[in-house]
């Protein structure tokens, strides 16, 4: 696991990009009132999620509007087709932490890898 920040740098209903080891991600605060990662990049173009808005349980692109749900990586609209990468994400006394794998890098877990 690896600290990414803590819960009061991500107000619920927003979004912060986090780089580790090299792998861009978006940390979502969700409106279910969890905390997410998904990698931070569209899967129909090459736009930063982290910069989309937070609905619900998804995270739309600013771009052309497909959105991603945060518990699966997929898209639930058009024009995107493509999964995006989801991270575990663990809270653990008031700190945001993601899963890394053996080389320290953050390991998808609904199998999609970062193109
Ligand atoms: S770049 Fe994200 S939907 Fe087109």
């Amino acid at each position: 696991m690896i600290k990414v920040c803590s819960v009061e740098d991500v107000p619920k209903g927003s979004s912060v990009a986090a780089a580790i080891d090299g792998v861009e991600v978006a940390l979502v605060h969700a409106e279910d009132d969890n905390f997410y990662a998904i990698h931070d990049m569209c899967s129909h173009a090459e736009v930063p999620l982290s910069e989309g808005e937070v609905d619900g349980c998804t995270l739309e692109c600013w771009l052309h509007g497909s959105r991603f749900d945060l518990r699966t990586g997929q898209p639930t609209g058009l024009p995107a087709t493509e999964p995006v990468p989801i991270y575990p994400v663990e809270v653990r006394d008031g700190d945001v932490y993601i899963s890394v794998d053996e080389n320290g890098r953050p390991k998808p877990s609904n199998g999609v890898h970062p193109s």
